[in-house]
Parts: structure tokens; sequence; C-alpha cells
């Protein structure tokens, strides 16, 4: 797949989706950002792509009042509209349906804020100081319907340190985040069986 368009999710900030559109502006990642969708009306990152000539649209979810098929048929009638032909989820903190997971199946990826199969869910860097582990880290992943599992296709790892607090972990991992998931978008969109076989690893410097 040579320049396929890309459809981001985000739910707040968007560093990542940043991260991500800025990479394929530059060439870095061999893609054009299609369109930025958000949950949330809020969304700080809604501002921060458009400043980047980037369409976005917005899916409030509270419309939906609880109906995720519907939610989730919406976001997917955007990503289509849109062109996207791989689907990025960059910060998106919705439950997903077969209705997107399925709709996407192989080609939509997910950035979460531990080492998988470590700490799914919410409240990652909490839990990896109450488990008392040396490394934490983030992990891009295939998106399945199952939450947080889907294939790893890259991880970066970093220590923690002595009086780490919850907020010094997030910000020291979001820093290699926004270095992971470029470099593993480019791996996918080249060869995304190879991209599966051969995870990227990022080590800490030593
Ligand atoms: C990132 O740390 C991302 O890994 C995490 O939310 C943050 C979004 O920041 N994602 C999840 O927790 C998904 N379950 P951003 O909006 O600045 O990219």
């Amino acid at each position: 797949m040579s320049e396929p368009a890309v459809g981001i999710l985000i739910s707040g900030a968007g560093s990542n989706m940043l991260a991500l559109v800025e990479a394929m502006q530059t060439g870095e990642v061999p893609a054009r950002p299609a369109i930025v969708v958000s949950n949330d009306p809020q969304a700080a990152g809604l501002a921060k792509a458009s400043a980047l000539g980037v369409p976005t649209a917005v899916v409030d979810h509270r419309a939906s009042k609880g109906d995720r098929e519907a939610f989730d048929a919406a976001v997917n009638a955007k990503l289509r509209e849109a062109g996207a032909e791989i689907v990025a989820c960059a910060g998106f903190m919705r439950i997903m349906t077969p209705v997107l997971t399925g709709a996407w199946a192989g080609r939509m990826l997910n950035i979460h804020p531990s080492l998988l199969p470590l700490f799914k869910g919410l409240g990652t860097h909490a839990r990896a100081l109450e488990a008392g582990v040396c490394v934490h880290g983030a992990t891009v992943h295939e998106v399945t319907q199952e939450l947080d599992s889907g294939a790893i296709l890259g991880q970066a790892a970093i220590p923690v340190l002595p009086g780490d607090t919850a907020q010094t972990l997030a910000a020291r991992v979001l820093e290699r985040e926004h270095v992971l998931y470029p470099r593993v978008l480019t791996a996918f969109i080249r060869d995304p069986e190879a991209a599966r076989q051969t995870p990227i690893a990022i080590f800490p410097d030593p």
C-alpha cells in the first residue's frame, strides 16, 4: 500500500495524533492524514489537527445515548467519507464494537500506555507503580474485538525511576509514544505481515 490515507481517532490532547500527522507531512511516514475524528467536541486535538490543515469531524458519543453500535457506525461513516484506508487510534478512549473493529480488521492500530499484555485498560501508570515494575512503556498493537489484545507491532520501554509518580511516568512514556507510533505505522504500511512478524523494540538509552 503506497501513501495510504490514514484516519486518526482521538478523544483528548491529541499529542500522538500530532506526532503522526507531522511525520506524514515531513514524509517520515509514507501516508497522508485523511481525517481526525473525535468523540469529544472539546478535544484539544481538534484545533491542533485543523492548524495542520487536516479535516476534522466530531461524533459526540453522548448523542448515541449508550448505543455503542450507532456511535461506531457514525465514526465509520466519517472514516469512509474521508477515504481512509488505515485507522490509527491515538488516545481514543471508547470501547469499540465489531461495527468498527470488524470493519477495520487488519487495518486498525492503537497505542496503549503500557508494555502489553501488562496493564490493559485504564490507569496504567499508577498500576505499574503499584505492581513495583522497574520497566514500563508503551505498545502499538493491532485492534481486535478484545480490548488491548491484538498483535503487538512495537514497544518502547523506559525505566521506572525512584520517586516516579503516575504523572512523571506518563510524561516520559508519552514522549516515547511519539517516537514509537510513527515508526510502527511506517513499518505497517510498508508490509503489515512483516510488521506483525518483527515488532519494533525501542529501548532506553543506556
Ligand atoms: C496516550 O498516553 C495514549 O497511549 C493513551 O492516552 C494518551 C493520549 O494522549 N491511550 C490510552 O490510554 C488508550 N487506552 P494524546 O491524546 O496526547 O495522544
